[in-house]
């Protein structure tokens, strides 16, 4: 069994544990297994139904999670943490230490289903095995070696370990039991992210060994199939020895457990299969090796040599093929000084970044109709969180390099940089729509696509790689139906109580015995917008603020009115897809992919009436009119308060506005275009 190789690793327990000794035939261990399973049941956070929900913790209201802070309150601050630059006191039993930043110590984590942790191990220092019941986690070492180990559920029980050095990653799919050992003679330390605001943490030794009041002696000698004597001297010690023994017990037989779950430990993905799911089809589970876990490399900083300075090393489900369908991945990003990682957004995933070395200026910007910009200078080991879906950057405005390591909350959280998916599509956005989303002459608007995108550049990317960018983006699509939906309801209904003073992730619920079919109505979309604002549309939403009967259930809808030549400006929604259907008049309509090798693509295509379109979740994409008479649609979206950023609002018109320092950079123009831009808004 591979477990004796580990045994042999780590320093044998002065009693020679024989493993014969170790058949299991064990209640306790059942309901270990049990909680595990069933935790993995219902393992997901539930889905944000608004920007942020920064959790308040002076409320006195219970609910899944937190309740929500005033947003009108809430500061840069409720997104950070300072100290993970500094080890954690490792004069335990067992040598380690884990440093959390969680939802406890950032409260703007709440429903945003990620966390941090910092790990300190002293030579020879000891993670104890231990369960996450609701995240999977993914730990890169940043100075030291680790060896570290997982054991999948019954009735394989199969041990994976690997032996780490700086810069390797590597992932524990959700719910399994796993450990981590400094085998080394100096101290170790890693940075690893979970896919959960608050993952918990079962500490084997502790919930078997050492349960207040304890298991009697009797039912763990019968468990372990030891005699008393040696459960006693366990109690009393509560060594190292322990872990073996239960790891050992955990790994032995549980044939007569089963499994009450459908769910599988991993899905590691097939890269060659050909058959094209949400993901990766899973490799067979007798192939799957450590490697498929692991990663080497994040202690090289990438290639800085480009034209902002920065460079984002990958270690995402693309990297990582145990990642696949675990639901979060791992960047490294190098800044030169005054380097910069332009706006972008992740369609897929909230991110959570710790500053290893240097310092960072960070930003995010909320969606329509606020658009307010958070900022904060962050030092070495401060840790910052970015709203999934939101547009965010960060600057390096010292005279070091700075890096950082971040955590995203998907597999495969895809970025759309702004400047490359707005001014460097392939094929590009018509300089009319853009002209009149930046309500700027299309003379400066042209001066950011040259400047940004030499024409050699597309030319050298513009591939026949039709059918493959298909793929890609029914991939893209597909994947975040999977992981865009809002929580499920868990009751018929929960229709929004909008005179509760509570805040919660999406609204409270009302009595149900005062719903009337009032709270499932609305009425007037036959009614067009006004569209003589300047772009010539208007947007008549129907969510959840309108319907509240909406709230939980995940869906919502809106009405658009075009004038002739109006235009429904370039915009991403943060927590849906979309599908519109035109029921007069005509429209052209696009969206752009998030980046890839291959540039961002854009998919373009003239509807007219009774034409259906879909633009999937997070993707920058707009409607113009072409016509010469209005154009009506009417469309859904997966998200009972989808949000809108519309892009150049957010970018040139939030509200602290963006420096024109970092702006220049980003589109790479003369902060006076900039600052001409800026006054449009
Ligand atoms: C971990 O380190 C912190 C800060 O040094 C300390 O307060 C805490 O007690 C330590 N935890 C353990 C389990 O040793
Ligand atoms: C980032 O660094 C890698 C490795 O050094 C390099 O191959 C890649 O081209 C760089 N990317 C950019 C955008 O500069
Ligand atoms: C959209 O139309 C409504 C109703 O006509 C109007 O109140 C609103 O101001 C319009 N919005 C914009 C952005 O033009």
């Amino acid at each position: 069994m591979t477990c004796i190789k580990l045994c042999h690793c780590i320093t044998a327990p002065s009693n020679p544990i024989h493993p014969r000794g170790y058949r299991m035939a064990t209640e306790m261990f059942l309901l270990v297994l049990l909680a595990m399973a069933s935790s993995l049941a219902m393992a997901s956070d539930p889905s944000q139904l608004q920007d942020f929900c920064v959790a308040d913790k002076d409320s006195k209201v219970l609910v899944n999670g937190f309740v929500c802070k005033d947003p009108m309150v809430v500061k840069a601050d409720d997104f950070s943490l300072s100290g993970l630059d500094m080890p954690g006191d490792t004069g335990n039993k067992f040598g380690f230490n884990v440093t959390q930043a969680n939802v406890n110590q950032i409260p703007g984590l709440n429903t945003l289903g990620i966390s941090m942790v910092r790990i300190d191990y002293v030579p020879k220092g000891l993670n104890p095995p231990h369960t996450h019941p609701r995240a999977t986690e993914i730990l890169t070492v940043i100075e030291g070696q680790l060896l570290v180990g997982f054991v999948t559920s019954n009735t394989d029980n199969r041990l994976f370990t690997k032996m780490l050095k700086k810069g390797d990653v590597f992932v524990f799919p959700q719910g399994l039991i796993h450990f981590q050992f400094n085998p080394g003679y100096t101290n170790t330390f890693a940075i690893g992210a979970l896919s959960s605001q608050n993952p918990g943490t079962i500490t084997i030794a502790d919930a078997v060994f050492g349960s207040n009041p304890p298991i009697s002696d009797e039912i763990l000698a019968k468990a372990f199939q030891v005699d008393k004597k040696l459960i006693d001297w366990l109690q009393a010690e509560m060594a190292t020895e322990m872990f073996l023994l239960a790891l050992l017990a955990m790994a032995s037989s549980l044939a007569m457990a089963s499994d009450p779950s459908q769910l599988q430990d991993f899905c590691v993905a097939d890269k060659d299969s050909k058959v094209l799911v949400n993901g990766f089809v899973c490799k067979d589970p007798m192939v799957v090796k450590a490697d498929d876990f692991s990663l080497s490399g994040l202690d090289m900083p990438g290639d800085t040599g480009n034209k902002f300075g920065f460079n984002v090393t990958q270690a995402n489900v693309n990297q990582i093929p145990g990642l696949n369908t675990l639901g979060i991945s791992m960047v490294r990003i190098d800044y030169v000084p005054k380097g910069l990682n332009p706006p972008h957004t992740h369609p897929r995933a909230t991110e959570i970044l710790t500053v290893i070395e240097g310092q960072l200026l960070v930003g995010f910007v909320t969606s329509n109709t606020d658009n307010r910009l958070f900022t904060k200078m962050l030092n070495k080991g401060d840790v910052f969180v970015f709203p999934q879906g939101l547009i965010h950057f960060q600057f390096n405005p010292g005279y070091t390099n700075t890096f950082a390591i971040g955590a995203l909350s998907s597999q495969n959280p895809g970025t759309i940089t702004i400047a490359d998916a707005v001014f460097g599509s392939n094929p590009p956005i018509s300089d009319e729509i853009l002209a009149k989303a930046f309500q700027e002459g299309k003379q400066s608007l042209r001066l950011c696509q040259k400047a940004s995108y030499p024409a050699s550049r597309w030319q050298a990317t513009r591939l026949p790689m039709a059918a493959k960018i298909l793929l890609i983006a029914l991939l893209a699509l597909a994947s975040s139906h999977a992981l865009a939906s809002d929580p499920s309801p868990l009751q018929d209904f929960c229709v929004a109580d909008m005179d509760s003073k509570v805040r919660v992730n999406g609204f409270v619920c009302k009595d149900p015995t005062v719903v009337k079919a009032e709270d499932f109505f609305s009425t007037g979309l036959d009614k067009a917008g006004d569209t003589g604002k300047k772009l010539g549309s208007n947007v008549t939403a129907v969510n959840v603020n309108k319907i509240v009967g909406l709230n939980t259930l995940g869906i919502s809808m809106v009405r658009i009115d075009y004038a002739p030549k109006g235009l429904n400006a370039p915009h991403t929604h943060p927590r849906a897809t979309e599908i519109l259907t035109v029921i007069e008049g005509q429209l052209f309509v696009g969206f752009v992919t998030s980046n890839s090798d291959n540039g961002n693509r854009l998919f373009t295509k003239m509807l007219k009436k009774g034409d259906v379109f879909v633009f999937p979740q997070g993707l920058i994409h707009f409607q113009f009119n072409p016509g010469y008479t209005n154009t009506v649609a009417i469309g859904a979206l997966s998200s009972q308060n989808p949000g809108t950023i519309t892009i150049a609002d957010a970018v040139f018109g939030s509200k602290p506005p963006i420096s024109d320092d970092i702006l220049a950079k980003a589109f790479q123009v003369d902060k006076k275009t900039i600052d001409l831009l800026q006054a449009q808004f």
